[in-house]
């Protein structure tokens, strides 16, 4: 089997969500593995829980209210040492700095007891019966900067019925955020790995250049710039690499020289791709963990700049001087 992504898992209380992805990953199918729990309450009781199931436990002391940089700064140490790919919040009460987010941008995921945009932050199923809804529920969602924002990735309703007070509600939302955290969870992790994902991806950074166009390259998804008629090549699906089944994007490099130097320095990253690699085109793997996508974007845009006309180099040379 791939190898899994890891995953470290952040509690402040009961861990009932901590123990549902704990348990869903002793499948030996379970895209994901539990490398790490911690949190912010070194006696939560969801740390005891993890302890018994030999899942390896980080206690640190909370955090006073002046060293709440120093706490996240451990916390991230720790996360770094065991190679965690990925955070998983299950009732982690603290308010995650905005410089943490950063460098795990796109990588911490939350559940969040309400079906969000509907009722962030606390009390939420009181909320939901006062409103009179039908449904509550629960979210999983990227946490971004803004408390309970970012993109959901997936949600459960759970029916209101007469007569529910908040704990009765909160209750059967539990059962359904037991089942939903870790399915969605196993989803995220592995569409990174989903070729049709990595294409939207790149189609994305693709198409956000300036007179670009989808067009295929002897059967490959590929992007132009330039005119219909006389456009060029700058970016091209590429599915196979050394008889595997990889997913790839060429680009245009500098040349031979910059083509060879960087296959040597990082070959889990780069490659030389039969057919194009003579006429410049490095093969950039995506289907590893942590792919950077910022940088994906800038080999686009590197590429883009390669073979683009000059009419449309020549204003984003001038846009750069500002
Ligand atoms: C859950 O309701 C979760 O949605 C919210 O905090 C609660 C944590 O419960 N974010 P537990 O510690 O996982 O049992």
């Amino acid at each position: 089997m791939a190898r899994r992504a890891r995953v470290a898992v952040l509690l402040s209380g009961r861990g009932s969500n901590m123990a549902a992805l704990l348990y869903a990953a002793k499948d030996e199918d379970c895209p994901y593995e539990v490398v790490l729990v911690s949190g912010d309450n070194p006696d939560a009781a969801g740390l005891r829980v993890a302890e018994a199931e030999g899942a390896r436990v980080v206690r640190l002391p909370p955090p006073k209210p002046t060293e709440k940089a120093q706490f996240f700064a451990a916390l991230n140490g720790e996360l770094k040492n065991e190679g965690a790919d990925y955070i998983a919040l299950a009732g982690f009460m603290r308010i995650i700095p905005v410089d943490f987010i950063t460098q795990w941008a796109g990588r911490i995921v939350n559940i969040h007891p309400s079906l969000l945009p509907k009722y962030k932050g606390l009390d939420t199923h009181r909320q939901a019966i006062a409103a009179g809804d039908r449904f509550g529920g629960c979210s999983v969602h990227i946490v971004t900067a803004e408390v309970d924002d970012g993109p959901v990735l997936a949600q459960t309703a759970v029916a209101i019925m007469p007569g529910d007070t908040p704990e009765s509600l909160a209750e059967r939302v539990l059962i359904a955020e037991h089942q939903l955290y870790p399915r969605a969870l196993a989803a995220f992790v592995t569409r990174e790995n989903d070729p049709a994902w990595i294409e939207a991806k790149v189609a994305e950074l693709a198409l956000a250049l300036p007179e670009t166009r989808f067009k295929t390259s002897h059967g490959s998804s590929a992007w132009r710039v330039g005119s219909e008629s006389s456009g060029k090549f700058f970016a091209i699906m590429w599915k196979r690499f050394h008889g595997e089944d990889s997913t790839a994007v060429l680009v245009k490099c500098s040349g031979q020289d910059e083509l060879a130097q960087l296959v040597d320095s990082e070959p889990d990253i780069y490659f030389r791709p039969a057919y194009y690699g003579p006429s410049d085109w490095v093969g950039v793997r995506l289907d590893r963990p942590n792919v950077d996508w910022d940088h994906v974007g800038q080999w686009l845009q590197r590429s883009w700049r390669a073979v683009a006309p000059p009419r449309l180099t020549k204003l984003t040379r001038a846009a750069d001087q500002f």
